[in-house]
């Protein structure tokens, strides 16, 4: 609908227009609007409407028949808006507005008195800390479901040895079930970092009004009851200017992105034809348009690249936040777009991986052959010496010796005879060959946290009754 072929007296108003003499541009208008992103929190916005409606009813501060009317418009707003009949307008600036304004078209004064002693600096607090914690609750399955994918790859390979690497050398083995188990543990601890977020966000601003609080006697704590937080906002100040909870929120998120990221760097580099320990499956890459060869793993690399921007919301926001005075300012819309975005992100990212790990087809035969090429097993031979008496720094220079002829023989250490290696210490007897075999090192490491198969399986188990 045109706005200029309606009369004067009809041409929609802002809902604080009553005390300015000329209206914004268009081009104002479209800078400080907000409906363009926050109309996703429409949801949180009605909930948290109808419990101060409820609240202001309880308390007799409106008639039960305004509720009744504000409840009856309501439901048919929630209807209008999963129909997609919703009519988002940009005048009337953002979500709350866009609301109250069709409310009031539908059920009409008892529209106007639901804004009553609330302000839209204490209703978007509690929209934006809904909105999280729903957020919270979706990410804490997603993540859990690629735990869950986790262990149970981890489980196939509980016993497949591959070479872990420091320094991005090969060092020891390790198994790769063991490898996906680090991962599982990352995720453990993001997991409690978000719930720990979550107890802080879920505290309820509503009742702060637009700053200093408000003459009608209402009651927080119903209202707070009602929308499941835990509590109150305690200072009406910081109740309407807080956003510790989205920074808390996009920290959590940037350091969840950070361990998806690095199991991204080990998928690209596992890929590459060069290490040839895993394949993805198809779903996951693209080819080149130009090389017909290629096979390129684009959502790992994906993943990594989006972690900068998950780290650049963390940034915008506290930035955001370093310069405001209390109470409210409207800098604070801007924290909307770069919270959405991070969210966005980690659930698209927690989607994918979850499907990706059950289709990392393991090359166990690179793996092994890579093994064989970094005396993978020199501090097995050490800790043997060290078993048979000798110190450990006095070992460490043994193996170190024996692992430089085999360097200049182009061996590796188990393909030196007993004789040989005899040289290199008296000590050396024929049960050192079992020592320096990959699955003699893997079970050696049989302690809580170690790679041996029993202890990965055993961690195993264990995580599963944590999940
Ligand atoms: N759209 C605004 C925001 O997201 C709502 C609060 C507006 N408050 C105000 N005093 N202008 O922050």
């Amino acid at each position: 609908m045109s706005d200029s072929k309606l009369p004067p007296s009809q041409i929609p108003q802002a809902a604080w227009s009553g005390r300015f003499s000329e209206p914004v541009s268009d081009l104002v208008k479209r800078y400080t609007a907000s409906i363009f992103f926050d109309r996703r929190m429409w949801r949180q916005d009605i909930r948290a409407s109808l419990a101060h409606a409820r609240m202001l009813a309880r308390q007799s501060i409106i008639a039960a028949k305004d509720l009744a009317a504000i409840e009856q418009g309501m439901a048919t707003i929630i209807s209008e808006v999963e129909a997609g009949n919703f009519n988002w307008n940009l005048d009337d600036e953002d979500v709350h507005l866009n609301i109250e304004k069709r409310l009031t078209a539908l059920v009409g004064d008892a529209g106007k008195r639901l804004h009553t002693g609330r302000s839209r600096n204490d209703q978007v607090a509690t929209d934006i800390r809904l909105w999280i914690r729903d957020a919270i609750d979706d990410i804490d399955i997603l993540m859990r479901n690629l735990q869950t994918a986790l262990l149970n790859t981890a489980e196939t390979h509980a016993e497949t040895p591959m070479p872990g690497f420091t320094h991005l050398q090969v060092a020891q083995p390790v198994s790769f079930g063991h490898h996906l188990l680090a991962y599982f543990e990352m995720l453990r601890r993001d997991r409690e970092r978000f719930a720990d977020c979550r107890r802080r966000t879920n505290q309820l601003p509503l009742g702060a009004a637009a700053l200093a609080g408000t003459t009608f006697p209402i009651d927080r704590e119903s209202v707070a009851r009602e929308l499941g937080f835990d509590g109150v906002c305690e200072n009406s100040l910081d109740a309407v200017s807080d956003r510790d909870f989205a920074i808390e929120f996009c920290a959590a998120a940037s350091v969840a992105m950070m361990h998806i990221s690095r199991f991204s760097e080990e998928l690209v580099l596992w890929m590459s034809p060069r290490v040839g320990f895993i394949d993805l499956a198809d779903r996951f890459c693209t080819g080149s348009s130009i090389m017909p060869q290629k096979k390129n793993p684009d959502v790992p690399e994906l993943a990594r690249g989006k972690t900068g921007r998950v780290f650049g919301h963390l940034m915008g926001l506290l930035t955001l936040m370093k310069g405001q005075p209390l109470a409210y300012n409207k800098d604070n819309q801007e924290d909307k777009e770069p919270l959405f975005d991070a969210a966005d992100t980690l659930i698209d990212t927690l989607r994918i991986f979850a499907d990706l790990v059950p289709g990392i087809r393991v090359k166990s035969d690179a793996m092994a052959a890579a093994l064989r090429q970094g005396y993978a097993t020199a501090t097995d031979l050490a800790d043997y010496l060290v078993k048979k008496g000798l110190p450990f720094r006095d070992a460490h220079e043994v193996v170190a010796r024996a692992v430089r002829a085999c360097e200049a023989r182009g061996c590796d250490l188990p393909d030196l005879s007993l004789d040989e290696l005899r040289a290199f210490s008296p000590l050396v007897a024929e049960d050192a060959f079992a020592v320096l075999t990959v699955a003699g090192s893997l079970a050696a490491r049989d302690h809580l946290g170690g790679t041996a198969p029993a202890q990965v399986r055993a961690a195993i188990a264990r995580s599963r009754t944590r999940l």
